[in-house]
């Protein structure tokens, strides 16, 4: 009698440690195991003040209406989304601390960002360590997805951009004679300075002068004084807005009159406050088209002019691109985890976004068209819209 109640004593013991064990986990606030009521962190680091600021405060207004989109449709995989902004002030330093806090602190499942080339290097290399797929909308270098396998973005890349404004240059212009003026501490400057080169000298063009200035520059008299030497058509100026507006004034008070040409990086709600007339007469390489009578466009526009009371600019659109591409890629893989998420971006195709129809390809970049802005009395207005082009083709195509 003795043996079987001491066993079944100790069976009742047994299942009672299993079972407040068990209460203990689920309930056991350092678990980390998701339930449905739990958020879906998502991490955004952007440049929110400094002199690039409007990319940051445009781009996070992009990734708000997609995430305000989505909450409003009952959320994704039955979870609502929450963004975590951090400001990089445009700087690469603040940009690495910035993707750390939102991968270590914030535990986010993925992040998008930064607007700037060489601040998604940074970010980018953060995120690669520690196998957290990073999207970013706007960065153009071919080496920000050079970074690894976790590293993706939705934008054309700089070679293709470069080509681009050179045949613009060379073709529609007639310019041949081009002078560059470029920011050697900005990885997406070095670039373009690079590949618009190389196609302009194939279309049979010549860079009649080269010089360099730097971000915290304000006076750029003694580069354009050197310029104006060269008696050039044109001057390519890959740079930023706070930079190209003020490049633009300068330019024009040494009585030069020629076009300035630049890239997506131009584009700004500030660039016309800052360079002002000086501007009319130029051109820039960019990604859409706010006027594209395209209803994915214009139901964009419409939506964010009611939300902001702003027109979108580029950044807008390639940070609300890039949200949309990373939720259906969470649906899809109908989970946060971090190698699912990945690999469900990179099976994006034909995703119908506002800057184009994005396909990823397999070096995680998009393919897509560009347009040439001209600015006429202030106003931007599309020149022109050019398909995707291969390489081969630009040799050969003059
Ligand atoms: N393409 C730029 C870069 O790589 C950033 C940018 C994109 C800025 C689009 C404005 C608009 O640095």
């Amino acid at each position: 009698m003795r043996q079987p109640f001491f066993l079944k004593t100790l069976l009742v013991i047994l299942l009672l440690v299993i079972f407040v064990s068990c209460e203990k986990k689920s309930s056991d606030p350092g678990a980390n195991q998701p339930t449905s009521s739990d958020k879906i962190k998502i991490g955004i680091y952007y440049p929110l003040t400094g002199d690039i600021a409007t990319f940051g405060q445009f781009g996070k207004k992009g990734v708000e209406m997609a995430v305000t989109e989505i909450n409003a449709s009952g959320g994704l995989l039955g979870r609502q989304v929450e963004a975590i902004y951090e400001d990089t002030r445009g700087q690469q330093q603040d940009s690495t601390i910035a993707v750390q806090k939102l991968i270590n602190k914030d535990k986010v499942v993925a992040v998008l960002g930064e607007s700037a080339s060489t601040n998604s290097l940074a970010g980018g290399a953060v995120c690669q360590e520690n196998k957290i797929p990073m999207i970013t909308p706007s960065s153009t270098n071919p080496t920000v997805t050079e970074i690894g396998d976790y590293i993706f973005r939705v934008c054309f890349l700089d070679d293709f951009q470069g080509e681009v404004m050179a045949r613009f240059a060379a073709n529609s212009l007639k310019a041949k004679r081009i002078a560059i003026l470029y920011d050697n501490g900005s990885d997406y400057s070095i670039g373009l300075e690079e590949f618009f080169t190389s196609t302009l000298k194939k279309l049979g063009g010549e860079i009649v002068a080269k010089e360099a200035y730097q971000k915290t520059d304000v006076d750029f008299s003694a580069q354009l004084t050197k310029i104006k030497g060269s008696k050039p058509d044109a001057i390519y100026v890959p740079g930023y807005y706070t930079q190209v507006g003020q490049i633009a004034q300068q330019t024009r008070k040494l009585g030069m009159t020629i076009p300035l040409l630049g890239a997506d990086g131009w584009d700004s709600p500030s660039l016309i406050e800052i360079g002002k007339e000086a501007l009319n007469g130029c051109y820039f390489s960019n990604h859409y088209n706010v006027e594209d009578p395209d209803p994915t466009v214009s139901n964009f526009v419409k939506a964010f002019k009611t939300k902001y009371n702003t027109t979108p600019d580029t950044t807008a659109g390639l940070a609300y691109d890039a949200t949309n591409i990373l939720f259906a890629a969470i649906k899809r893989a109908n989970s946060t985890e971090s190698k699912a998420i990945r690999d469900s971006i990179a099976e994006t195709k034909n995703f119908p976004g506002i800057t184009g129809v994005i396909t990823i390809s397999n070096a995680r970049n998009a393919i897509k068209p560009a347009v040439i802005v001209g600015i006429e009395n202030g106003k931007y207005v599309v020149k022109e819209k050019i398909a995707p082009v291969d390489k081969q083709d630009v040799a050969t195509n003059k």
